[in-house]
């Protein structure tokens, strides 16, 4: 079995779950910089989160052997219009991770490699949550419709993120 692109590819994806970790950084600077701390401390979690998925691929890839590296990361977006703009943009770049994920999986089974296989399958249920984890902050700061005193109560709950 020849997974040296596959390999490559796991190498890419560990880069990018650090570029991950760095763009929630930035993301829980500007809710700290608008003194929203709640919000801001449920970033800095969804941040250690990241840190976790890129080293899970980086002691996948150094168990094969594989010579990992680090690549250089792209500077994060560091302004927004509002707390829904930062979770509309999570999000997003949340289905981008998705679709990432999946294609690697693909790859892994179009060439048989089923070790790789069963440590995608991890991401694919990991994937899931994230998503649906972004989706309902999103409802609920669309329920709360820009009502400083929700706000207030929301941030206090995200506060509570351990
Ligand atoms: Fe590591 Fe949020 O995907």
């Amino acid at each position: 079995m020849d997974n040296k692109n596959l390999l490559n590819n796991l190498n890419e994806q560990y880069n990018f779950e650090l570029e991950s970790a760095y763009i929630y950084r930035a993301m829980a600077h500007w809710c700290e910089i608008n003194s929203w701390s709640g919000y801001a401390n449920f970033l800095y979690k969804q941040e250690a989160e990241e840190l976790e998925h890129a080293d899970k691929l980086k002691a996948y890839l150094l168990d094969l052997g594989y010579n990992v590296k680090l690549k250089a990361i792209a500077e994060p977006k560091s302004e927004y219009d509002s707390l829904e703009d930062i979770f509309k943009s999570a999000l997003e770049h949340e289905k981008l991770v998705t679709s990432r994920i999946r294609m690697l999986f693909e790859e892994a089974r179009d060439i048989n490699d089923y070790a790789t296989e069963d440590l995608l399958r991890w991401y694919i249920s990991e994937q899931v949550e994230e998503e649906a984890s972004f989706n309902d902050i999103i409802e609920r700061l669309e329920r709360i419709n820009g009502s400083m005193s929700g706000l207030y109560i929301f941030n206090n709950e995200m506060a509570a993120r351990q």
